[in-house]
């Protein structure tokens, strides 16, 4: 495996594998690299695709009160567990490396549908950072395939739209959330739950599981299956509910009467660490 740093090397590496007549499939990371990440790997891998994971905290996609600083890094274990599931490379280019005219760049991609909603609407600029990155990270690696886990879902249905109206030629692959045994989605931000904190983190998990609950009883009015959310969060004492909603699963548009298909998608901070999961009815 091959730590590579700059925009050439990856370049060539990706033409030197498809001159084999082999795909390049890309998993697009920050880095702290935990289980959800190797199901991304391994489904990467499928069909024998030389594997590339970009590990870059994107600066551009935090807000200024956001968790940039204290965002995890640790490339040397990353690069270990790449290893071991057997990427071909990691990508790990610098700012300037993805940035070349500043982080306040002129050239920006931003969605403007999806993402005026739930996390857009409360992390103004999040998805214009995030589509920045994806189209550089597409551009530079010129991946096949890319691959994105489904706990972050509005990112996902973005990142679809943005490959469609772009006419980007890359297969995104949707991977399901991996979750602890206790429902918690995995995420590198649970690493900064105290005890505490984490072992009131299932909560999101449990208010899923009584939304779906309910619909499986015949409940289809979506407020009542928001309010039933939000109860449940509020019985945990250090969870603070952002949202609780209803959509639908492509438009992400909130819906009254809700129906088979639809998501349910929840966001709530647990202590200071803001935690996001979602759940197909
Ligand atoms: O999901 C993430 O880790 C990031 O948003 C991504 C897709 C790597 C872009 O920085």
């Amino acid at each position: 495996m091959v730590i590579i740093r700059t925009l050439p090397e990856m370049r060539a590496a990706s033409i030197v594998v498809k001159r084999g007549h082999r795909r390049v499939a890309l998993v697009p990371t920050m880095g702290a690299l935990h289980e959800g990440h190797v199901a991304l790997m391994r489904r990467a891998r499928d069909g024998g695709a030389a594997v590339v994971v970009s590990v870059y905290v994107n600066p551009t996609q935090f807000g200024p009160h956001e968790d940039f600083k204290q965002y995890p890094r640790d490339l040397e274990a990353d690069a270990r567990l790449c290893e071991r599931e057997g990427v071909a490379a990691v990508f790990a280019p610098s700012d300037d490396e993805m940035y070349p005219g500043g982080l306040q760049s002129s050239v920006f991609v931003e969605e403007n549908a999806l993402a005026r909603r739930l996390e857009g609407e409360r992390r103004p600029g999040h998805f214009r950072g995030v589509c920045t990155v994806v189209a550089k990270l597409f551009n530079i690696v010129q991946p096949d395939s890319a691959l994105f886990g489904q706990k972050d879902y509005q990112q996902l249905k973005i990142v679809q739209r943005m490959v469609r109206d772009l006419r980007f030629p890359v297969e995104i692959i949707p991977v399901p959330t991996v979750r602890e045994a206790d429902g918690v989605a995995l995420s590198s931000r649970n690493q900064r739950l105290s005890d505490a904190e984490r072992a009131q983190a299932p909560v999101l998990w449990k208010a899923l599981g009584i939304t779906r609950d309910l619909f499986n009883q015949g409940e289809r009015n979506a407020h009542q299956l928001e309010a039933a959310m939000s109860h449940a969060v509020a019985l945990a004492p250090s969870a603070r509910l952002d949202y609780a909603q209803i959509a639908d699963a492509e438009t992400l548009e909130p819906v009254n009467d809700a129906q088979s298909g639809n998501v349910a998608l929840i966001a709530a901070h647990v202590g200071e660490t803001r935690l996001i999961d979602n759940l197909i009815l």
